[in-house]
């Protein structure tokens, strides 16, 4: 457990995880005590005024030391990263964003003694070779995205941290994460949550993947559960350091439109699949997390008639604020 003493940074703060996991341990643990950092994203007045915030580039090794140091900082959830979609865009720079800022994180965590790191891994992992359903804690690991490529390689240097020096690291394999908190950018799960939104504003979606592609999806209160579940857990109890698979929902683009169209008078979707068809194309339907559910008692309470409900209910009440138009 977390040295109450020393405070906790959140980087990626402003991020779509970010701005639900920070007020979540700011919940927990006191405002005062939760750093949240961003970098490039603005975050929003209310965000920015509910706590203390900063900004740091986690590429910069010096700049994030000053800051750990500053903060007194005991506890990382380092959520900075690239997703799948704009790694492909740029892949170099995913590799140099998503790998060089884990590698900073964890050598400093080594070198000031963190008690904690949490680093977010994803379904990217999985590759077409993978089992497609009902994917094992423990498979073939060959991604075909830059993204997949910096998971597979993050979780085994968080993996080596652990066994080398003997750094707490935990990590979990999200998987495409529905929230109305904050948009996601640059991913492929993106069309999970852009549907809502299209359906309130235009009672239209054209959906990028086709009807019958299958992910494993999660809403965003299971996520956060799930995030602060592994990080309470009692050291003892945890058996994997590279990263748990955690899975909640797996169901088609078609089955998704077919929920929203019951709920939202006069709703249609299309489907014009992009580039993003094969990545979801190489990703599994589902996930086994037996594993977690042994080691720390995870277990999902949203299934697909809440989830689609509550994102309906939150993105009508965000649509009268700051909400970005897909
Ligand atoms: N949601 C992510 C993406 O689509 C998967 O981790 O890239």
């Amino acid at each position: 457990m977390p040295n109450r003493n020393r405070r906790i940074l959140v980087t990626g703060a402003v991020g779509q995880v970010g701005t639900e996991l920070v007020p979540a341990l700011r919940d927990r643990f006191g405002a005062e005590h939760v750093i949240a950092a961003g970098h490039r994203t603005q975050p929003s007045e209310g965000f920015r005024n509910a706590g203390p915030y900063t900004t740091v580039d986690a590429t910069d090794m010096d700049g994030l030391k000053a800051l750990l140091q500053e903060h007194d900082i005991g506890v990382i959830y380092h959520l900075a990263t690239l997703l799948s979609a704009d790694g492909e865009k740029d892949p170099e720079r995913a590799w140099r964003v998503n790998l060089g800022s884990l590698k900073n994180v964890l050598d400093l965590g080594v070198e000031l003694e963190m008690d904690q790191i949490f680093w977010p891994s994803s379904i990217a992992v999985f590759g077409p070779t993978t089992p497609r359903v009902d994917t094992p804690q423990r498979t073939i690991l060959e991604p075909t995205t830059m993204y997949g490529v910096t998971k597979v390689a993050g979780e085994n240097l968080c993996n080596y941290y652990f066994t080398r020096y003997g750094l707490d690291v935990r990590g979990l394999r999200y998987p495409g994460l529905i929230s109305h908190e904050t948009f996601p950018g640059g991913g492929t799960s993106d069309y999970s949550v852009e549907i809502f939104v299209a359906a309130i504003e235009r009672g239209h979606y054209t959906c990028f993947v086709n009807a019958d592609t299958a992910l494993p999806l999660m809403y965003m209160d299971d996520a956060i559960r799930a995030t602060v579940g592994v990080m309470a857990a009692d050291a003892a109890r945890i058996s994997v350091r590279t990263s748990y698979n955690v899975s909640a929902l797996s169901f088609t683009a078609g089955e998704l439109a077919a929920e929203v169209s019951g709920r939202v008078d006069g709703f249609t979707c299309d489907f014009e699949p992009d580039f993003r068809q094969a990545i979801a194309d190489s990703w599994p339907d589902s996930m086994d997390d037996s594993v977690a559910r042994r080691d720390w008692g995870w277990k999902p309470e949203y299934d697909l008639p809440t989830l689609v409900d509550a994102m309906l209910n939150g993105v009508r009440e965000k649509l009268g604020g700051a909400w970005p138009r897909v």
